[in-house]
């Protein structure tokens, strides 16, 4: 059977092009014992994977080039040849963006509709809502009363952050790009306050939302919305480094905020960490969120880019701030 993929054409530099990547067809293999053979119906496209697509040292291996850019992907079962799986189960694996895979079972973890909308696998339910909840409570560990502040507040892991972070009885900060987002956050989402990184007057709006200063900031973007959030923090401060998506792009290092000092001065704490960490507390994780998002105490959001076709678009839509909640691609529109 003839697939499509999406492979890496050559190492992006900047922002990455369309001319950077190479739509092409290829053969499955046949299936052997153990093997299912998925149609692809979901596609993440994500932040991180701009990182991988660098020849360089990070936590996870780079992309290899004229190979399929690897990531979630929500899959159906059409034949099956492993006792785990039969056809028509959905199941989520990790071969990205591909129409179609021949993959072994023990890669794939099988999908319960029952639980929610199936999308929700690849985001509250899935990778990013436990990035959340992982990083905010094990390293932010917010408490009552206390201002948790969050970047990319808006974005799929974003958000999660700070409504968690009002389950936990603090206040809400987010920091987004756009007016839509910022009031999005505080009329949908109960978010105490939301400021717009790309208005002139930030830094006082900011300082206006944090007036008791900052305890916890979630970091998700990095540079210049860091730097303001950062001069805030309070005696006893926890800074969570989960994404720095502002410098992803870029091919020179920027002049960064006298970090040091600050955590000095303040007797804080700042820890990067990768949701991979937790990979053994997931279920707990997915438990609980499954409840939260039951009971309507988490809400969450979902931008579609509709054909396989459009898959870089959506990526390169991450960079532009033209999502809201987890940005997705479904395969065939
Ligand atoms: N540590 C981990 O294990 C882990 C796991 C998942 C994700 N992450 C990181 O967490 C962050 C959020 O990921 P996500 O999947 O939830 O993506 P996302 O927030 O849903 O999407 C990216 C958002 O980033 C914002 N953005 C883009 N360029 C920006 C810039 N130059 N400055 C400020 N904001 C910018 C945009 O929103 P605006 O409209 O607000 O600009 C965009 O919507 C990323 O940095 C990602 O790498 C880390």
């Amino acid at each position: 059977m003839r697939a499509k993929r999406i492979v890496l054409a050559q190492r992006p530099k900047g922002l990455p092009t369309t001319s950077d990547f190479r739509y092409e067809e290829f053969d499955l293999p046949s299936l052997q014992d153990g093997q299912v053979l998925l149609e692809s119906l979901y596609l993440s496209v994500d932040p991180y994977m701009r990182g991988r697509m660098n020849d360089q040292k990070s936590y996870v291996a780079p992309y290899n080039l004229n190979e399929a850019i690897a990531g979630g992907v929500i899959g159906r079962v059409l034949e099956s040849r492993s006792a785990q799986f039969s056809e028509g189960d959905l199941a989520l694996a990790g071969y990205g963006w591909q129409t179609h895979q021949v993959e072994n079972d023990k890669n794939l973890r099988k999908i319960d509709p029952q639980i929610g909308p199936i999308t929700t696998s690849l985001g509250v339910l899935g990778m990013t809502g436990l990035t959340a909840y992982f990083g905010l409570q094990d390293i932010g560990k917010p408490q009552p009363g206390e201002t948790v502040v969050v970047s990319g507040a808006a974005g799929a892991v974003g958000m999660v952050v700070g409504q968690i972070a009002k389950l936990k009885g603090a206040r809400a900060v987010g920091i987004a790009g756009t007016k839509e987002k910022c009031d999005y956050l505080v009329k949908q989402l109960g978010f105490d306050a939301a400021v717009n990184y790309k208005d002139a007057d930030f830094r006082e709006k900011l300082n206006n939302a944090c007036k008791d200063g900052v305890d916890v900031y979630f970091d998700n973007v990095g540079s210049d919305v860091s730097d303001a959030v950062l001069r805030l923090i309070n005696r006893g401060a926890r800074i969570v480094v989960c994404g720095q998506i502002s410098l992803y792009n870029l091919e020179e290092p920027v002049a960064s905020t006298p970090i040091p000092s600050l955590l000095l001065i303040n007797s804080a704490i700042m820890q990067g960490f990768t949701v991979g960490n937790y990979a053994g507390r997931f279920a707990e994780g997915l438990t609980a969120l499954a409840e939260f998002v039951r009971e309507g105490q988490v809400k969450y959001e979902e931008t579609m880019v509709e054909g396989f076709d459009r898959t870089i678009d959506a990526f390169l839509m991450l960079f532009s701030g033209e999502n809201t909640g987890k940005m997705l691609v479904k395969v065939v529109r």
